[in-house]
């Protein structure tokens, strides 16, 4: 069996496992990558694509944002449907921060290639990922890299691997507890060939289901539909898809949507979950490995930037000077800022979805909740600072 030895041993090549490889080599810690897909897989897989103000300032420090500050989309508010009347959110009036459209796929394309340009090592299409030892001072993964049995040893593992990744489920029964969250309901959603038919995000709440129009670029428009839990893809033809999309999204009974080719399409199931600690030993789990958010406010990858960025800073003090304390304190305050972020995303989802359960009741006390966020200053500006990410920064700072 081949020995590799390295630094830091990452599962996964998402957005979380390639930042945290790129942050630690710009402090001259090294790492080395594996990923179960195929680079081309996870470049083209598409997600969220909302960043917030704070997530587009990790990524420029870290050297990575030239081709986001070029083509991302900046935006300072979006617009709530509702009742057949429109209104608009000015969060960064609000607030002072702005958010920036630009997909999760670019941000990997992106990171892929400065990992590229620095020599750093992230190996592609290995699938058979077993962790051992993480208790002791040399955890280590054994995987096949290159046709050939290897073994990676490091001095730590960052699992990086996603909601169904393997570290996790490597943790020993009892070691942690898990949290979670099912909604009765899923999005459907479509990356669509048409420019957007909106500057500004529209979160349109209907009696049928919530409905969004978002964006990539000023071509490519990404747009979500509320369908039931176990919907199957095939009872959604195109018409279906934009019929749909225009009926909940029009205002004042008008319908002004403009439709193209579907350049693809997916369902994404609507669950919150948490495990608590995020570490076990010399294994950190960061990003969905540890906690994944209903969509809603599109929060999941901002999250798992920050805690990369705490992950990042934590190994550099102890390779600085041996120090453990941010290392020690990285799963207590990485969960106060997602079990934030969990909130918003229960607040966000409950705000605007229609539920099975929802009697004319639920509906009038939504309709209420949805008047008092465009009615009141207060509360908007409370919505505001958790949508841009204001309210994590707060939360970070204050524990520091
Ligand atoms: N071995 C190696 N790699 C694995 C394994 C495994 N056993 N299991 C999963 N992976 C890889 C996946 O193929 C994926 O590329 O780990 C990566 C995890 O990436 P993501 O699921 O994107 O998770 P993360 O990097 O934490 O990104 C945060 O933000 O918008 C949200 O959920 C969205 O992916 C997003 C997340
Ligand atoms: C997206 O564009 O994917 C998106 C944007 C805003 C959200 C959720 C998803 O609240």
């Amino acid at each position: 069996m081949r020995t590799l030895r390295t630094q830091v041993v990452i599962v996964g090549a998402g957005p979380s496992g390639l930042l945290l490889s790129h942050l630690l080599s710009l402090r001259g810690i090294e790492s080395i990558v594996v990923e179960r897909r195929t680079r081309e897989y996870v470049e083209q897989r598409v997600r969220a694509g909302l960043l917030e103000h704070g997530t587009v300032e990790v990524l420029r420090e870290a050297g990575v944002a030239d081709r986001l500050d070029r083509e991302g989309l900046v935006h300072e508010g979006f617009q709530l449907r509702f009742d057949g009347g429109q209104h608009r959110l000015p969060f960064t009036e609000l607030t002072g921060w702005t958010t920036c459209m630009y997909g999760q796929q670019e941000v990997v394309k992106d990171l892929i290639r400065a990992r590229e340009a620095a020599g750093g090592a992230v190996h592609f299409g290995i699938d058979d990922v077993a962790l051992f030892d993480v208790e002791s001072d040399a955890p280590r993964a054994r995987c096949t890299v290159q046709d050939e049995p290897a073994e990676i040893i490091g001095d730590f593992v960052a699992g990086c691997d996603g909601f169904h990744g393997v570290c996790r489920r490597s943790l020993p029964a009892g070691s942690f507890t898990a949290y979670e969250h099912a909604y009765p309901f899923a999005w459907l959603g479509i990356l669509a060939e048409v420019p957007p038919s909106t500057e500004e995000l529209i979160y349109a709440v209907h009696e049928r289901g919530f409905a969004l129009h978002s964006m990539r670029s000023p071509r490519i428009s990404r747009l979500y539909l509320q369908v039931g839990p176990e919907e199957p893809l095939a009872d959604w033809p195109d018409a279906r898809i934009w019929a749909e999309l225009r009926t909940r999204l029009a205002v004042d009974g008008r319908e002004g949507l403009n439709e193209g080719p579907i350049l693809s399409r997916g369902v994404t199931a609507m669950r919150s979950f948490v495990m608590e600690p995020m570490q076990w030993g010399r294994l950190f789990l960061a990003g969905d490995a540890a906690h994944i958010v209903p969509p809603s406010a599109a929060k999941g990858l901002n999250l798992a930037v920050a805690d990369v960025r705490r992950l990042a800073a934590a190994f550099a003090a102890w390779y600085a000077d041996g120090t453990m304390e941010l290392l020690n304190r990285y799963s207590r305050d990485s969960l106060a800022a997602v079990w934030q972020g969990q909130e918003f995303s229960a607040v966000m989802t409950s705000l605007l979805h229609r539920f099975p359960s929802d009697g004319a009741y639920e509906v009038r006390l939504r309709r209420a909740r949805l008047q008092e966020l465009v009615t009141s200053r207060a509360s908007a500006t409370a919505f505001a600072e958790n949508y841009v990410g204001l309210s994590r920064a707060r939360l970070v700072a204050g524990g520091e």
